[in-house]
């Protein structure tokens, strides 16, 4: 059953993942900002989400696109002012519409004041102890202390000038702070402070799986392959999923609750088992955590079940909500991976596409997926541009790529600039309506020229486009009792279809087998990924029903 109203909104809200550099640019310069977002809140607003996620707006040198912030109580001046972001959160609220920011806790960047007073103050000094400073290993020190690697390539460890070597996760540029310091506790609680009291209804946490790291900072050692067939197993990581990582979080949900209304956090985690990922979304931790098990499973109806049923047991189980994601900044748009036989899914695992992309393909499957996912009892993310079916940009020219992972993989990874192209608003060429008319300055990243067929504009009205199954899904998930929030009982079908009941009357059935499937006799359809012809639901096609009498399979 659903849950009564006053169940926090977090627990089924639709959330739309705003790419700032890349939604909507108001200052002409390119770039998206907040002036293009309070721009597009009507469009929000009748696309029907109930709140969105901003990638990170801080100061930032931007060497990681804003993933490395210099400044966490300022704005970036490329994104526009803290008046104006204090300006677009009053008016999401007007729209109805929450406003959550990206908060990123594991690193800052290499020119916040603490690491240029570490840089500064040199080798065992205090200022160093809110990093990860360590000598070299090898008589001159010469050899990085561990062989802990990047996740965007090559050593963690960079060497200075005085010998010491810091720790980075990611790019040199984002150093990792030692959550073993007091500092750094009470910096971000306040910083959550001074987001919260501006009205912001919560954060997404980056990297939340890493904060914590092991005591002496042991080498990595070799993890042993996943067993096909077989239930994955939670391994000791030096610096992933460490459990003294909730205590942090504990503090933060205490600070969110200081304050009035429903504030929340989404944890980015990356966990080996849906029990690992539970463990971030107690009741006294983080609200909800991104479903990543269901954006990287294939398009196959027994993987997917798997996911569905663990991710509602495991997060159930400690009274969490699921959340559904297909797409997001880091990862190949869903409509290029479902295009194709299989193909890398996170960009830092090296892209590798398996065979040619079959466009339509991978719309038709992205059309059902989205029946799908916002059917499932839960809440859901839509990544920007999904709504409109964007694919994956795969010809970028070498010369304008700009993410870390491009550079720090010697060009053998393309990174993640592909999903993160300027959306195309209207108009019959770039940028689309991405920039006023009068801009000085291309978008950042060129849009393909076909992209005029995916504009805001040509969709709008069209009733076979992605944008008005998008509106038409949300919609309907709004006003019908029986979605967001609540639990589904699975149907007898057979194997490739999926189909599962949720009360009252709803069903939603997908299929990703190879034969046509007849739908329920005494069901009405709400809404179909294609249209439904002689009561047949074609292959990779799914469909939102109406139904009367419908009994569950045994479980
Ligand atoms: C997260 C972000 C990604 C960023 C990384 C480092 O994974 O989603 O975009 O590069 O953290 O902050």
């Amino acid at each position: 059953m659903s849950q009564p109203s006053k169940a926090p909104w977090w627990r089924s809200a639709v959330i739309y993942q705003v790419y700032i550099r890349s939604f909507a640019d108001g200052s002409g310069d390119g770039v998206g900002d907040i002036a293009g977002i309070r721009s597009r809140l009507p469009y929000l607003k009748s696309l029907g989400v109930d709140a969105i996620w901003i990638n990170p707006w801080f100061k930032s040198p931007q060497a990681d696109h804003g993933y490395d912030v210099s400044d966490y109580r300022a704005i970036d001046e490329l994104f526009g002012t803290v008046a104006e972001a204090e300006q677009l959160v009053a008016e999401a609220h007007r729209h109805g519409i929450r406003v959550v920011p990206d908060i990123v806790p594991n690193h800052t960047s290499d020119q916040h004041a603490w690491f240029r007073a570490a840089l500064a103050a040199g080798p065992g000094s205090p200022e160093r102890e809110r990093y990860i400073f360590r000598p070299g290993l090898g008589p001159d020190g010469t050899l990085p202390p561990n062989n802990w690697v990047s996740e965007f390539g090559g050593p963690a460890w960079t060497r200075l000038p005085d010998g010491d070597w810091y720790l980075h996760l990611f790019a040199p540029e984002q150093p990792d702070l030692d959550w073993n310091h007091p500092d750094v506790h009470a910096e971000f609680e306040d910083v959550l402070r001074f987001w919260f009291g501006r009205g912001v209804d919560g954060f997404r946490v980056d990297v939340a799986h890493g904060l914590v790291k092991a005591p002496g900072l042991p080498d990595l050692t070799p993890r042993p392959d996943p067993v096909p067939g077989e239930p994955r197993r939670h391994v000791d990581h030096p610096h992933w999923d460490r459990d003294e990582v909730h205590d942090i979080f504990r503090a933060w949900r205490k600070v969110a609750d200081e304050f009035p209304g429903d504030r929340c956090f989404v944890a980015e985690a990356w966990a080996d088992t849906p029990e690992r990922l539970a463990a971030y979304v107690r009741a006294d931790t983080l609200h909800t955590a991104f479903n990543f098990d269901f954006l990287t499973a294939s398009w196959d109806a027994e993987e997917l079940r798997t996911v569905v049923d663990d991710s509602l047991a495991m997060l159930g189980a400690v009274g969490a909500p699921a959340t559904w994601v297909l797409s997001n900044h880091d990862v190949v748009r869903h409509p290029s991976r479902y295009g194709r036989r299989g193909a890398g899914h996170w960009a830092g695992a090296r892209y590798a596409p398996d065979g040619p992309l079959d466009p339509a393909l991978g719309i038709r499957r992205a059309r059902a997926a989205a029946l799908l996912s916002l059917a499932l009892p839960g809440s859901v993310y839509v990544y920007q541009g999904e709504e409109l079916g964007l694919p994956e940009v795969e010809d970028l020219p070498e010369s304008v790529r700009q993410d870390p992972m491009w550079e720090r993989t010697g060009h053998t990874d393309p990174g993640r600039d592909g999903c993160r192209v300027p959306l195309p608003w209207s108009g019959q060429r770039t940028p689309f309506g991405f920039s006023p008319d009068d801009a000085t300055a291309e978008p950042w990243l060129p849009q393909p020229a076909s992209w005029h067929e995916l504009t805001v504009e040509a969709q709008t009205g069209d009733p076979a486009s992605v944008l008005e199954l998008y509106r038409a899904a949300l919609r309907l998930r709004r006003a019908h009792p029986a979605l967001g929030d609540g639990t589904l009982a699975w149907l007898d079908t057979p194997p490739g279809v999926l189909a599962f009941r949720r009360d009252p009357g709803f069903v939603c059935v997908v299929n990703l087998s190879a034969a046509p499937y007849p739908l329920p006799g005494d069901s009405r359809v709400l809404l179909g990924s294609a249209p439904v012809e002689d009561g047949v639901l074609g292959t990779d096609h799914a469909v939102w029903l109406e139904i009367q009498d419908v009994q569950p399979s045994t479980p």
